[in-house]
């Protein structure tokens, strides 16, 4: 068996051409699983490969002549296309530009974001790096204000049915347990939260996803790296500041939905297949408001060693 994900648990396969290979070794270099090794100058199939061909792809992205090619896992050679060119790339100037620019935009234009953006959005996410191939995240698009306010109001009657989880008692009860640090986030930030979502609902305010026409969810499985989907959040982010887009992402709700019968069907009625470690939103939307100047942030430390 090779590395189990929710989608695969195969190892990929491996094909060599020996009258295009030119023994060069590039593929056996780039190969982090030692699939590859060099035998009578052609590139070979390793012996004591550590999990067996995960189907990265790298291998046949790096070969000059085209002489190897990985099918299973979800990837063929199908999934290889020509690389832009270098000129075309973003510079940093223009990379930190784009980030310095951006904020965290809860207020919006009364505008849909249409399906071809969303469609950039998702193309360029998609090529988000993964703990390992193929990815084992999953994308949740609602795509209307309609829907975001739809989802927002469900998710604040649910939290009316789960007010106990942030009851003094059962804090109390559980501060041995989850510890000191755990117990401030949920009396200063979470059980604050649950009021203000349900209160600003309940006065016509969603203050889950602030109605913007679009919020997309990422979240993992029991198998995905639980940094996976956070990395496509980040992606996504990114490349909705790059199409003109202001953007916020919401931790809130992932690691509500997470535990218990309650979470399990609210998970089912909004469509999200599975339980997951971590997970983010972000919503998207022409945004309302103009910053007129940047914010310096810093670490909370920086040690070089
Ligand atoms: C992981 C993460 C979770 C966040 N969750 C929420 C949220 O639930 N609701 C919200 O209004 N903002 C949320 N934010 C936005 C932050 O509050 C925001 O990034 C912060 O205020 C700094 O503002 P800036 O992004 O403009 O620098 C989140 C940001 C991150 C990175």
């Amino acid at each position: 068996m090779a590395i189990p994900t929710s989608r695969t648990k195969e190892k990929a396969q491996i094909i060599i051409n020996d009258e295009l290979c030119i023994g060069c070794g590039r593929c056996v270099v780039v190969c982090s699983d030692y699939s590859l090794t060099l035998a009578n100058k052609k590139a070979t199939q390793a012996t004591n490969p550590i999990f067996g061909c995960i189907g990265c792809g790298q291998c046949m992205a790096v070969c000059p002549t085209d002489a190897i090619s990985i099918h299973g896992r979800t990837i063929s050679p199908n999934d290889l296309f020509e690389l832009p060119p270098v000129e075309d790339t973003a510079n940093y100037a223009r990379v930190l530009a784009l980030l310095q620019r951006r904020r965290s935009v809860r207020r919006f234009k009364d505008k849909a974001v249409d399906n071809e953006t969303i469609e950039k959005i998702l193309d360029a996410t998609r090529t988000a790096p993964m703990g390992l191939p193929p990815s084992d995240v999953h994308v949740l698009v609602l795509d209307s204000k309609e829907k975001t306010r739809a989802f927002a109001s469900d998710f604040c009657n649910y939290l009316g049915e789960m007010k106990w989880f942030v009851s003094n008692w059962f804090l109390a009860l559980m501060r041995p347990f989850w510890g000191k640090a755990n117990d401030e986030m949920f009396r200063g930030f979470i059980k604050p939260l649950f009021k203000v979502y349900i209160e600003g609902m309940q006065q016509g305010e969603n203050l889950v996803n602030y109605d913007a026409p679009l919020a997309i969810y990422f979240y993992g499985t029991p198998y995905s790296d639980p940094a996976d989907p956070i990395i496509a959040a980040t992606y996504a982010m990114i490349t909705g500041e790059s199409l003109g887009l202001g953007t916020c992402m919401l931790g809130a709700v992932h690691p509500l939905i997470q535990n218990g019968k309650k979470a399990e069907k609210f998970r089912k009625q909004q469509g999200i297949k599975h339980k997951s470690r971590e997970g983010l939103f972000v919503i998207f939307g022409y945004p309302a408001v103009q910053f007129k100047k940047g914010i310096r942030r810093t670490f909370a430390g920086e040690e070089f060693l």
